[in-house]
């Protein structure tokens, strides 16, 4: 009889943990993967990647046809409506065949899903719905949730955390998101599109913290362009609901005289974090570290041998791609393997309109590196104003920023405001992971007109051959 049930226990089925457990069954591991929601996928699938990018989708046609916007296309409308239920229907739909579909795989490559949710018992065992199982290797990956805001406390009514957001069953009147992250201007678009007064409250001076200083100060022009009211640099100290209406008290960041504004949504998002409550990870000898992530080595080992962990609940970018690309590599150690992940080329992408993407290093952080080292940088920009498909579909907001190193002219960050720049960030990822210069990319015949070639100017732009401006 086998010493285990199993020879891994994946915990939890999001990008991290599914995608892990199907490549150790494919590697030859008897694998099981626990999971407490009704559906696989986590938070993605079912309530992050998938329904937000379903209702921008929708609600950028939507916008399209109200606005009148395609008016100068020759497209007139009228009478145009919106059936909010069928719009959030449609987004379960997706969802339900993309869940579904993680289900179909498990089968396929037979790997169990336990139901339930799982907490250790040892190193090697963990417990579900009452039931205890054993395994030679055990994987975290349990994801993230909303980081709470102190003294604002989401009522799944009024104050909603992004799970909320996708599912409001009516326009807001007045939505006021706390944080100009990811989340507050991807899902605050949705709603302004529909028809909602947005205000976006952000403690910090400037947006999308993280992200290259002209492509914050830029997507914050766009964004204000579009009706978004942006109000950086201040707090939000309190919220109080009366009936279907909240009233948040704000004062300056740097602190000052207090004010209120009323909404009919709030929606909170300040960031997220990960979930480790309720594993009792002290039965398996794991601690966390001072933002309560579990740390891990090289090979996704924490610091209990044959116990690993993915994804959100690890230090790192809280993307999907990251977690699916460390499940991988991650599945691939306990199978025996090397596995393989580059941490210093992981896409970023904001789906706003435009969106918004980058790789690498931003131009600070690129410029501090340089100047610590005794090295320079060089920066080439292409404006999609002068981009001929841009021209030609009217998309011309944004531009494309290559940073390469100075003496190698390896290219160390790309930073895309364009309408498709989710897609063009891809080009950039290939060309980084080869170890391009900016004079590959210049070289490279790109399809002409594609937004594409406004990568290929930025490119030749570096060392100041753009042609096109
Ligand atoms: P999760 O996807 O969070 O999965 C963890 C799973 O573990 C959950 O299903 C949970 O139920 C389960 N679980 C937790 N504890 C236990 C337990 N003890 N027992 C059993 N099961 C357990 N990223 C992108 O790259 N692109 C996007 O467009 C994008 N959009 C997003 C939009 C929103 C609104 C949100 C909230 C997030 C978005 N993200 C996006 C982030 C992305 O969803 C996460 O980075 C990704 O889901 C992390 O994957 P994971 O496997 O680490 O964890
Ligand atoms: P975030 O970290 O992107 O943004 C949070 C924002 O809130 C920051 O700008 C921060 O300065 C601000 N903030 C923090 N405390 C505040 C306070 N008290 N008052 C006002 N502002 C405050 O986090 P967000 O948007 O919640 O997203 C969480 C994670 O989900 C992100 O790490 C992101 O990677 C992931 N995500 C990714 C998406 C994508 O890839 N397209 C889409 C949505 C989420």
């Amino acid at each position: 009889m086998a010493e285990h049930d199993y020879d891994l226990i994946v915990i939890g089925a999001g990008p991290g943990g599914y995608i892990a457990a199907i490549r150790a069954a494919q590697l030859g591991l008897k694998t099981a993967c626990v999971e407490s929601r009704e559906t696989l996928g986590g938070t993605c699938l079912n309530v992050g990647c998938i329904p937000s990018k379903a209702l921008l989708h929708a609600s950028e046609m939507f916008h399209a046809a109200q606005s009148g916007s395609l008016a100068k296309f020759g497209i007139d409308f009228s009478g145009v409506s919106l059936n909010l239920d069928q719009m959030h229907a449609e987004k379960a739909k997706a969802v339900g065949e993309l869940t579904g579909g993680i289900e179909f795989l498990f089968k396929k490559n037979k790997v169990d899903w336990l139901k339930g949710h799982a907490t250790f018992n040892s190193a090697n065992s963990v417990d579900v719905a009452g039931k205890s199982y054993t395994a030679k290797n055990i994987m975290i990956a349990t994801g993230s949730s909303v980081t709470p805001l102190p003294g604002v406390k989401i009522d799944h009514k009024v104050i909603v955390d992004s799970t909320g957001a996708l599912a409001l069953p009516k326009v807001p009147k007045h939505l006021v998101v706390i944080g100009g992250g990811v989340i507050g201007l991807e899902l605050g678009s949705v709603w302004l599109r529909l028809g909602a007064q947005v205000t976006v409250v952000e403690y910090l001076d400037q947006i999308l913290p993280g992200m290259d200083g002209e492509v914050r100060k830029e997507a914050a022009k766009i964004f204000k362009k579009q009706g978004f009211n942006i109000r950086t640099g201040t707090k939000v100290t309190g919220a109080t609901v009366k009936g279907n209406t909240a009233t948040l008290t704000v004062e300056p960041a740097a602190g000052g005289a207090s004010e209120t504004i009323e909404a009919d949504c709030v929606l909170v998002a300040i960031g997220r974090r990960a979930n480790t409550d309720g594993l009792a990870l002290d039965k398996a000898g794991l601690t966390v570290n001072a933002r309560g992530q579990i740390e891990i080595g090289h090979d996704f080992q924490t610091h209990v041998p044959g116990i690993y962990a993915v994804g959100d609940v690890c230090p790192g970018p809280m993307l999907a791609h990251k977690a699916e690309d460390e499940g991988i590599a991650a599945a691939e150690f306990v199978a025996g393997l090397t596995g393989i992940i580059n941490h210093d080329v992981i896409p970023g992408v904001v789906y706003t309109y435009p969106e918004i993407a980058s790789v690498g290093l931003t131009e600070e952080e690129a410029k501090e590196k340089a100047a610590a080292s005794g090295g320079e940088v060089k920066v080439g920009k292409f404006p999609m104003m002068a981009n001929s498909r841009a021209k030609t579909n009217r998309d011309t907001d944004g531009f494309v920023k290559v940073i390469a190193d100075a003496k190698t002219d390896r290219v160390l960050g790309v930073h895309i405001i364009a309408s498709i720049a989710g897609a063009m960030i891809a080009e950039a990822c290939t060309a980084m992971e080869f170890g391009a210069t900016s004079e590959d990319i210049a070289y490279t015949c790109h399809a002409h007109p594609t937004h594409a070639e406004a990568l290929k100017e930025a490119a030749m732009a570096v060392t100041g051959k753009p042609i096109h401006m």
